[in-house]
């Protein structure tokens, strides 16, 4: 076998691996294997790389995996889960600016006066794609890590002027592919990196995770160009690979919250917050507050308590507590099960991998279809910093800016327990009646010391 074969094959088992651990990745069961499956696909893919035949650079190349490494190794070590979406956007960013500046050297070491049209097309497709990509998930890491408001932000015409920016940006690129330049390339380059600014201005910080998404299946496409541009199967493979799940991920996660992708693209969702979590916007209502003592007894003699996490959960780092609460629940015979809701937290699959961390078993995971079916007889909803996940005004409310989100149905278990710290709104500022209702119990205080103070409660009950 000659060694273009073998490492053509070697490509492929790869490529193969990427697909199998991408499946493996749908199921929490399965997720660490998928990871460490897709990690070995992509150290053989390196090495075969290494294999070929008049790879230059060496050095630089080796340089350049070892600030790699030094930087990824412990950013990954070391960040928080609530952090986790910020670093997926700052990994991706320079993911799509890696393929931009790909494309870019490409087309610098060609004559633009010979050089195919269908080569062109990969690098303005490259650059266009990975530009706006590389500077719209810095933006999106900036909403993230509050270094500027969450909040949308919008100006009058907004839309129009990015209307504007796109078509001139289709017109030099359409000027490129007719006559290939490198002052059109360095124009188109800026054009793009202030669309990827421009574009996710006026994205609130609660639509940040699914635009993130988004812009990983930008990632990848331009990783797939630069694959064309580079004759580099596996790029293409693996880029096409990230295009496509992370365009799954996004309507997932579109359809998960109840909107459009149009819709939390465009729509400055979250400019206006319609509730404070001040005594006034409760319109002078009530709230029955509890003490860990009166609840600890109400959840011992529970025959069935869901549990229904939420970002507060992962604030608290309350995972482990949540976890001993429900195991000194089934230790007196009770069922417990957690209510899963898909876009719980700020990440998919946000509550599954904090549950897992504190080794909750799969199978008392229960996802939002399969939970609302057992809500009507559970006796305790205890929902752990949850809120919009559990609003019934997504159901009931025409007009509420969340109508239409499915949500785990709380409010139909025999009580309703809330354990947060104030009575603040969640991430889409807006209020939730069900705080409010008279069958709710809220027991104010971080999320961890309470369950805390529940455990003890339910073991002297
Ligand atoms: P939220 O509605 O954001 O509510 C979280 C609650 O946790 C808050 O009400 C907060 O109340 C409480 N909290 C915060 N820190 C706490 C602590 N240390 N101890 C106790 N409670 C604490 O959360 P959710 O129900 O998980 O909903 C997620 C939201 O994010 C939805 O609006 C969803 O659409 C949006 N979103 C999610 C995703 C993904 S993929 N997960 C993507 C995009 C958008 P206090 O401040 O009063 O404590």
């Amino acid at each position: 076998m000659s060694r273009g074969t073998a490492i053509d094959l070697c490509y492929l088992v790869a490529a193969v691996g990427f697909i199998v651990a991408l499946k493996a990745l749908s199921s929490p069961r399965h997720a660490r294997a998928g990871n460490l499956l897709g990690a070995a696909g992509m150290a053989l893919a390196i090495g075969a790389t290494f294999a070929r035949a008049g790879l230059g650079h060496l050095a630089l190349i080796v340089i350049a995996m070892v600030v790699g490494v030094a930087i990824g190794v412990p950013a990954a070590r070391l960040v928080k889960m609530t952090a986790m979406p910020q670093m997926v956007a700052a990994f991706n960013g320079v993911g799509g600016g890696a393929a931009a500046v790909v494309s870019i050297t490409e087309f610098l070491g060609t004559d633009p006066r010979t050089v195919a049209t269908y080569k062109v097309l990969e690098v303005v497709f490259g650059v266009l794609v990975g530009s706006v990509s590389l500077s719209g998930s810095a933006l999106a890491f900036a909403k993230l890590q509050e270094l500027m408001s969450t909040r949308p932000i919008t100006y009058p015409a907004q839309q129009i002027i990015n209307a504007i920016v796109g078509l001139t940006i289709l017109g030099f690129a359409l000027a490129l592919l007719v006559s290939p330049s490198t002052a059109l390339l360095w124009v188109l380059l800026v054009l793009a990196l202030v669309l990827g600014v421009i574009f996710v201005l006026p994205i609130g910080g609660a639509d940040v995770p699914v635009l993130i998404s988004l812009l990983n299946s930008f990632t990848g496409l331009a990783v797939a160009a630069s694959g064309f541009t580079l004759n580099s199967n596996v790029l293409v493979v693996a880029g096409t690979l990230v295009g496509a799940s992370g365009t799954l991920l996004t309507r997932m996660m579109s359809v998960a919250m109840g909107r459009s992708l149009p819709n939390i693209l465009f729509s400055a969702f979250g400019s206006v917050v319609t509730a404070s979590g001040s005594t006034e916007a409760s319109g002078g209502r009530s709230v029955r507050a509890g003490t860990p003592d009166d609840v600890g007894t109400l959840l011992a003699y529970s025959r069935r308590v869901a549990i229904v996490p939420g970002y507060g959960l992962a604030v608290a780092q309350a995972q482990h507590t949540a976890k001993e609460l429900a195991d000194a629940l089934m230790a007196r015979g009770a069922d417990v099960f957690y209510a899963i809701h898909p876009v719980a937290g700020r990440m998919p699959g946000h509550m599954n991998v904090l549950l897992a961390e504190a080794n909750v078993p799969y199978d008392e995971l229960k996802e939002m279809d399969e939970a609302n079916i057992e809500m009507p007889t559970t006796d305790v909803a205890l929902v752990v910093g949850a809120n919009d996940t559990v609003n019934p005004a997504a159901r009931d409310t025409p007009g509420s800016p969340i109508y239409g989100m499915p949500i785990i149905n709380a409010d139909q278990a025999q009580h309703v327990v809330f354990l947060k710290r104030s009575m603040r709104p969640g991430f889409a500022g807006i209020d939730n009646d069900l705080l409010y209702d008279p069958k709710t119990t809220m027991l104010f205080g971080d999320a961890k010391d309470t369950l805390q103070k529940l455990v003890t409660a339910v073991k002297r009950a």
